[in-house]
């Protein structure tokens, strides 16, 4: 069987009152786009209408889709009958068409090709995913006969008082034998409330012609649309719950699941605590075994296996086993962490690779640096990168010893198992092993106290 699948997404999406096009709003960090592509990925022949702001969008479609531009959206009916007319289109043969609205992010592989297997077996003209609605405004409600066949799809607005009473809902997920549509699609009219070619009027042509239509039952969650901010907001819930829900079946445990913010492509390894307050953010790897938060973001980084993670930001940054990051630890981006690395209170890092066993335990700046294993880098001690023009590197070789308060004016060299003294100004590069000091020799006046309260005294 040849099956074209075609990806509505050409809309303003005037409802969500934004300037962005609807399809590019995110949904778990995920543009809505990118979403309905995950579900057709393992799909060929595939088509992606787009039109408002089409260059925008353009750049988030897949190089194995061909993109379609409506230029001016007529309504899905129009959608689909711009395909029909288009050149790439046409320059194959199907025997079926997949069509998916491209605003319905929560929709699953398996749900669609439970769609196309019924329809094909049970060679219907025309198969369309439905769902029962607690809520069906807005959605095309799904009218039968006295025999209970689908006689048609009655949009919101056109719909009578009693029609909006229904609750059995249109998904705009439908699979079509090839023929019909190509049959068929000059024949609809947008004689309608909101003068728009209606792709769902279809279906009552269908049953016109009594030829076979059929239903398939999907929940309502798979099949939710977003139209509106409103809309967005809820499905963004349940579609948290059901990305948490995936992660805890794998063993991972949630302090607080209302209160976790895991984004659509975050892995977790199993054994992994998430606590309360966690943000996983972007392409996010957490390891095995690990304890992230409470109050922690991480935004597309690499944890490694054994790692604790508290009161942190993390973002572009990797990490091996068995680190410790925080309390109120700040990873910039490209920050990379060896075995074993802490990075500990008021630390921050940024673009620096940070050797197994090195320990930055407090209060410190590490940017631009190349540090090597076991290095201790003490309290208040800092990579000075910034010369106001450019930024340079601090190399420190293995098992330096920086002491408290130092300043490593870059570009510099800290030698093997070298110490530099707390307090010092290090300027010039320093030879394995030996000890830099740079500050004056302490004086110490002794009577100091008494002679200076004596003064006072006498005034
Ligand atoms: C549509 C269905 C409705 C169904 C609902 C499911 C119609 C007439 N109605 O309504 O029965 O319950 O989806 O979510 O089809 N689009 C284009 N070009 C256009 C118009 C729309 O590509 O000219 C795209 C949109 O970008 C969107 C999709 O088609 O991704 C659906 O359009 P939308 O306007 O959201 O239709 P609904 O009112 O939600
Ligand atoms: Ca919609």
């Amino acid at each position: 069987m040849n099956i074209a699948t075609i990806v509505l997404s050409a809309g303003k999406g005037t409802r969500m009152k934004s300037e962005i096009p609807k399809v590019l709003h995110k949904v778990l960090g995920k543009e809505i786009i990118l979403w309905s592509n995950d579900a057709i990925k393992n799909f060929e022949n595939k088509f992606i209408v787009i039109g408002h702001q089409h260059q925008l969008v353009e750049e988030y479609i897949s190089d194995d889709s061909q993109t379609i531009i409506q230029q001016q959206q007529l309504g899905t009916g129009h959608a689909l009958l711009v395909v029909f007319n288009d050149k790439s289109f046409l320059s194959s043969t199907y025997d079926y068409v997949l069509v998916v609205p491209g605003d319905v992010p929560l929709i699953e592989e398996e749900t669609l090709n439970r769609l196309i297997t019924k329809v094909i077996d049970d060679d219907a003209a025309i198969g369309f995913l439905v769902a029962s609605a607690n809520n069906p405004f807005g959605y095309g409600r799904v009218i039968l006969d006295k025999e209970d066949n689908v006689s048609k799809i009655v949009e919101e607005r056109d719909a009578s008082e009693k029609e909006k009473k229904i609750n059995l809902i249109n998904s705009g997920v439908y699979c079509f034998k090839y023929d019909f549509i190509a049959n068929h699609i000059g024949q609809l009219s947008d004689a309608n409330e909101q003068h728009e070619f209606y792709l769902t009027d279809l279906v009552e042509l269908a049953f016109t012609e009594k030829q076979k239509i059929l239903v398939e039952e999907s929940s309502e969650v798979s099949i939710m649309g977003i139209n509106s901010m409103d809309q967005l907001h809820n499905l963004e819930r349940e579609a948290r719950d059901n990305i948490i829900n995936k992660h805890i079946a794998n063993g991972v445990y949630f302090q607080d699941a209302t209160t976790a913010y895991i984004d659509k492509d975050v892995a977790i390894g199993n054994g992994t605590k998430i606590l309360a307050n966690t943000h996983l953010l972007g392409n996010t790897v957490i390891g095995e075994n690990c304890k992230i938060g409470p109050n922690t973001m991480i935004s597309d980084s690499d944890i490694g296996s054994s790692s604790t993670v508290i009161y942190s930001v993390v973002t572009e940054s990797s990490t091996k086993r068995e680190v410790q990051v925080g309390p109120y630890a700040h990873l910039r981006p490209g920050s990379n962490l060896g075995k074993r690395v802490k990075v500990g209170a008021f630390a921050e890092t940024k673009k620096s690779n940070i050797g197994d066993g090195s320990k930055i335990p407090h209060l410190a700046y590490v940017g631009d640096g190349e540090i090597e294993k076991n290095v201790n880098f003490s309290a208040g001690a800092i990579t000075v990168n910034y010369d106001g023009e450019n930024k340079n590197k601090t190399v420190i070789k293995e098992g330096a010893f920086i002491g408290s308060d130092v300043m490593l004016i870059a570009p510099v060299t800290i030698g093997e198992g070298a110490f530099i003294g707390a307090g010092s100004v290090i300027t010039k590069d320093v030879p394995p092993k030996a000890l830099a000091v740079e500050r004056s020799e302490q004086k110490n006046i002794e009577g100091y106290a008494d002679r200076k309260k004596n003064k006072k005294d006498e005034k």
